[in-house]
This record gives structure tokens, C-alpha cells and sequence, in this order.
């Protein structure tokens, strides 16, 4: 893979997320040495001015941002926290992208939307956020939007992977020990395993760095989930369907029967077309992509 114009190298933040984890395999497989990947010592996204020396010292060709404030919940009350690291951050990292002709790339979530809808959101569907996280991200996108003219910012939903805390692993988690289980069963989204969501990044980099010549302009939001959608309840299911010979009863309630500091949006499905016909990718449903997440995973089903 070459670079995305210019000599620099690549710089990646968020590496042990889920998302950047996955990234930095594949960004290391196809950029070696010229990937630069500062832990959180160095780059504190709680100080913007910390991430604003690496870029100055480093001088990127490429930034992928995987680093984000991800506690729904916590954001409630920790306000000033997730506005520093979701957008005061990312937009510090724009500017500085844009002095040194870097492409950015970051990413953002369906919780800019406020689930009223009930058809898949597209890029150019009002935004507006119901929690603190939601209003903290979709400022990030303002703020990386006008800072930058070579951005991309990839909107997911509902990210899982093999390992950290999230929906698959607390499942597994209760498998082990209960016999029936209460799940929320009127929110609908999409649950995007981060590999795909990695896969799809590694995609359209090539095709930027590709592109360098031709100077097609990819700058944008683009919608990067799993295709078709299901609730807490119907995601749950699938989860024990495919990891328990005898799975737990799942006894289907309501988001007010399950009560957590962060409102949520009750239908946060997105529309991925843009991004399918831009990079030349296929989103996998979300049922494949619970497949190849267990199939890649390292912790044995019961
Ligand atoms: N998780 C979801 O369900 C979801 C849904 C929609 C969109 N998204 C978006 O997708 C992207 C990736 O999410 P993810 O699920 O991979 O996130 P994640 O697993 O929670 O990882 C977040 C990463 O950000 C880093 N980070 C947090 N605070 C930091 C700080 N102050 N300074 C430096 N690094 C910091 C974490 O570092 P440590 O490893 O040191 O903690 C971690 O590497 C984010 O933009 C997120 O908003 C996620």
C-alpha cells in the first residue's frame, strides 16, 4: 500500500480499542516501520495540545483517529471529559492535519440520530443527539468538518469484537451463569463487529492512497455498520444461539424497564449505500459478521 500523497508516516490513535486494535494489524501488515502508534502516555486526548505535538513532531501523511470518550452512561455526568476527547481533540488533530496536507480519518456513531425515524438514516438526515455522548461526537464531526478538507468520518453502530466490554462479551458472560435474562427489545440498530468495520477502513485507504494522482475527492461522512438490523433482544439471541447448547430464556422488556443514566435512541439504523458504492465494499450482514467474529475468537464457546 503506498502512502496517501506526501512522505510521512502514519500515525494511528486508539490502538487498544476495539476498532484501533483490529486497524493496527492491518495498518501494520501494509505500512511497517511508517506506522506510528503513540499509547496514551503520549497522546492524551484529554489534552489536545499533547496530540497536537505528535502531529507536529511526526508530520503524517495519514491520521486514523480509533480513539474516542465510548461510556454512554458516564458521559452523563462526566461532560467536560467527553467533549475534550470527542471533539476538542479531534478537531485540534484536523487543523493540524490540514497544515501538513494529512488525510484524516475518524470515526464517529449512529448516536448523532435521535430514533425517531423508522427507515435506515442517511448521511444528510438531521442529527440530533438524545445523551452527552451523542452531542460530543456529532460536535467532533463539526468540528473535523471545518477544520479539514480532507477528512473522512466513518459513522458505526453497536461495535463488538472479540475482546474488551461490550454486548458480545458481557452475553458470554451471562450464559455462563444465568438461566434467563431480561433485554431490552425496543431499540433497533445494527451490531458491527470491528474487524469489518477495520476491513472497510484498510479498503478505502487503499483506495485514497491509490488515488493520490487522480485527486478524487472522498472527503465526507459515510454511514459504516453491518446491513440489515435487529434489537438488544434479537442480538442477544443470535449471540447464544451460536455459543450455548442450552441458551438462557430471554424475557423481552422496555427501554424504561431497563434504566441507565444515558437516554437512548429507540431506531439508529444507518444506511450504508454511500460508502458501498464510494469504496467498492459490501457491508456483511450482521448475522455474518457475528459468524466471523466467533470464528475468529479466541475464547472457546460453552
Ligand atoms: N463502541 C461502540 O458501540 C461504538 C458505537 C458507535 C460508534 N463508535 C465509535 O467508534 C470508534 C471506535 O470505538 P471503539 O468501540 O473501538 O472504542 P473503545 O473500544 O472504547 O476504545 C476507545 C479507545 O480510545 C482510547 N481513549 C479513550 N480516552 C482516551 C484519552 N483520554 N486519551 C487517549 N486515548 C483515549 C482508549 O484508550 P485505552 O485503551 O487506554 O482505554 C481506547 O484505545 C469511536 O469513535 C466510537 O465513538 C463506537
Amino acid at each position: 500500500m503506498r502512502r496517501p500523497g506526501g512522505h510521512g508516516p502514519i500515525l494511528l490513535f486508539g490502538a487498544g480499542g476495539q476498532v484501533g486494535s483490529t486497524l493496527l494489524t492491518g495498518l501494520a501488515d501494509a505500512f511497517g516501520s511508517n506506522l506510528i502508534v503513540p499509547d496514551r502516555a503520549r497522546a492524551d486526548f484529554a489534552s489536545p495540545e499533547s496530540v497536537r505535538e505528535i502531529i507536529r513532531q511526526t508530520r503524517p501523511s495519514l491520521i486514523v483517529n480509533a480513539a474516542a470518550y465510548t461510556a454512554v452512561d458516564a458521559a452523563e455526568s462526566d461532560r467536560e471529559l467527553a467533549f475534550l476527547v470527542n471533539r476538542e481533540t479531534p478537531t485540534a488533530i484536523a487543523e493540524e492535519a490540514s497544515k501538513y496536507g494529512a488525510f484524516f480519518i475518524h470515526y464517529s456513531t449512529d448516536y448523532v440520530f435521535d430514533g425517531q425515524g423508522s427507515q435506515p438514516y442517511k448521511e444528510g438526515d438531521p442529527a440530533a443527539p438524545v445523551n452527552v455522548y451523542g452531542e460530543s461526537k456529532l460536535a467532533g464531526e463539526h468540528g473535523v468538518a471545518a477544520a479539514s478538507d480532507r477528512y473522512i468520518i466513518f459513522r458505526t453502530s453497536w461495535v463488538y469484537a472479540d475482546q474488551g466490554r461490550n454486548f458480545l462479551n458481557a452475553m458470554r458472560g451471562l450464559a455462563e451463569t444465568k438461566t434467563e435474562l431480561r433485554i431490552v427489545s425496543d431499540q433497533t440498530g445494527c451490531p458491527t463487529w470491528a474487524g469489518a468495520i477495520a476491513e472497510a477502513t484498510l479498503e478505502a485507504i487503499t483506495l485514497i492512497t491509490g488515488n493520490a494522482e487522480e485527486k478524487r475527492d472522498f472527503s465526507g461522512i459515510y454511514h459504516l455498520c453491518a446491513t440489515g438490523h435487529t434489537t438488544w433482544a434479537g442480538f442477544a439471541k443470535a449471540i447464544f444461539e451460536r455459543i450455548c447448547l442450552e441458551p438462557p430464556r430471554i424475557i423481552p422488556i422496555s427501554t424504561e424497564e431497563y434504566a441507565l443514566p444515558a437516554p437512548r435512541p429507540r431506531y439508529t439504523v444507518l444506511d450504508t449505500t454511500r460508502a458501498e458504492e464510494c469504496f467498492a465494499i459490501r457491508m456483511p450482514s450482521w448475522e455474518r459478521q457475528l459468524d466471523d467474529c466467533l470464528s475468529s475468537s479466541k475464547i472457546p464457546t460453552n
